[in-house]
């Protein structure tokens, strides 16, 4: 929408100044549109894919999944990674409106790549939002399925995308 905006503006301008309207006696600013647009966006895109992924998303998700199941400890038994106070189930609602907006960061410009890339994305938005649900209620049951639902989106797009980094990709709070 700014985009458009600015590029509108740009016509506009180009317009006004063609008719002799602005810039009189001036040098003629860069109003071509390309030249505009390309210049702001304001999108920071120097991250690539896999930086996004192990220095956004990754973390985001291993918040989660610290927070939802059960761990099975030599010698403590089984004990619960659930939240236990409200602090907790804030921390994992925060965390599940972040899995939120980096759907969206996936779906920029220059990052989307052909295929069902998008589709992936926006799951990814909507089991942030089931996650903020299941928090919002304190559902234990709902954010452990939310939390699996997360993980089979990660996994469908490795398995779309780059089926070799399902090997590498084991989640360090799946492992420990
Ligand atoms: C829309 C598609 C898509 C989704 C959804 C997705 N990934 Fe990825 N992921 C990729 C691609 C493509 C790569 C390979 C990037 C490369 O190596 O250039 C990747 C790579 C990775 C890597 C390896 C990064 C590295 O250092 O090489 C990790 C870790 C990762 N993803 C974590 C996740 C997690 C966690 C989720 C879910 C919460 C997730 N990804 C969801 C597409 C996706």
């Amino acid at each position: 929408m700014l985009l458009s905006r600015v590029v509108k503006r740009a016509i506009l301008l180009t317009t006004l100044t063609s008719l002799g309207l602005v810039g009189c006696g001036q040098e003629s600013p860069p109003t071509t549109a390309t030249t505009v647009s390309s210049d702001t966006t304001g999108y920071n895109l120097t991250l690539d894919t896999a930086e996004f992924m192990a220095h956004v998303l990754e973390p985001i998700a291993d918040v989660l999944w610290k927070s939802a199941g059960w761990i099975l400890d030599e010698n403590e038994g089984y004990y619960e990674l659930y939240p236990t106070d409200d602090e907790g189930w804030i921390n994992v609602d925060n965390h599940g409106a972040m899995i939120v907006e980096a759907g969206n960061l996936m779906l920029l410009p220059g990052r989307v790549l052909e295929g069902p890339w998008s589709t992936y994305a926006q799951a990814t938005s909507t089991v942030g939002r089931s996650i903020m649900k299941a928090a919002e209620e304190q559902n234990k049951e709902d954010l452990f399925q939310a939390g699996a639902q997360l993980y089979s989106v990660c996994t469908a797009c490795h398995q779309a995308y780059n089926p070799d980094i399902l090997s590498r990709f084991q989640p360090r709070s799946l492992t420990e």
